[in-house]
């Protein structure tokens, strides 16, 4: 039945008698290797499908960290797509390859001695003005963000605002890998973040009081040291065993165990 095949797993498939017990599969394209894969995969598992095992390329499998930018075309496009392998289900023929690291230009500093002004962000970063407005990074980005919007913000030495638009920033580095100006735009943007977050926006009340319980009361100091003195093999027990916040859970969840959550 052209390209539908049958799970070799699955007993049931035997007797035929359950639709789920079919897996289509799909023919992609990795590093130009032909592949045939079940079609509701995303990416990543795609190609541990195929038979790769992730080294590096890979981190939370969450789209959160941003390890797995991956950049594909499709048969008869001329467009280049990007998107993130954890979170992109292959499309037929696409072909595909991970660029789990970008090399860009990322300034040294020390954060204690930086001040709250834009001018900081234009010493570390010059290649700010080299920005020719034309809008690729936004384009590329897998999280949506207004990436250009927040280098001009910048350039007005507006950091608020550019820290505001780049928060769901994962640091993938696609923006980067596109721009005409040579703008290193996450490693800008995080400082922007680190710089708003640390030295503009108004301490956050709760986390204030947060500090100066453990502080005081050196809350966590027994179960740091219970978990320091364990083995890897109590270690991993210990990790296997822990409360995990469900993926239906609503927005009221608690833990069961609450000594150490803070009101
Ligand atoms: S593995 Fe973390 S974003 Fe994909």
């Amino acid at each position: 039945m052209g390209n539908v095949e049958r799970n070799p797993f699955d007993k049931s498939v035997e007797e035929n008698t359950h639709p789920v017990a079919v897996v289509r599969m799909v023919p992609i394209f990795i590093m130009g290797k032909r592949y045939e894969v079940p079609r509701s995969l995303t990416i990543m598992q795609a190609m541990e499908y195929a038979g790769f095992k992730f080294i590096r390329g890979c981190g939370c499998r969450g789209g959160i960290c941003g390890a797995c930018a991956t950049v594909y075309r499709k048969p008869g496009d001329y467009k280049i797509y990007v998107g993130l392998a954890c979170q992109t289900v292959v499309e037929p023929e696409m072909y595909l390859t991970q660029i789990p690291f970008y090399p860009a230009n990322r300034a040294g500093y020390r954060f204690e001695e930086l001040k709250p002004a834009p001018e900081e962000i234009f010493k570390l970063y010059p290649e700010l003005f080299r920005c020719v407005a034309c809008n690729a990074c936004t384009k590329v980005c897998p999280m949506n963000i207004e990436t250009m919007d927040a280098v001009s913000a910048l350039k007005q030495g507006d950091i608020k605002r550019a820290a505001e638009l780049t928060f769901d920033c994962i640091q993938c580095g696609l923006c980067t890998s596109r721009c005409f100006g040579e703008l290193p735009q996450h490693h800008i943007f995080q400082l922007a973040r680190r710089i708003y977050g640390g030295k503009i926006q108004p301490e956050a009340e709760h986390l204030k009081r947060a500090v100066q319980v453990i502080k005081k009361e050196n809350s966590f100091d027994e179960i740091l040291k219970s978990l320091m003195e364990m083995n890897e093999e109590e270690l991993h027990k210990v990790y296997l065993e822990r409360e995990i916040e469900p993926t239906t859970a609503t927005e009221d969840w608690m833990p069961s165990e609450r000594q150490f959550l803070f009101e």
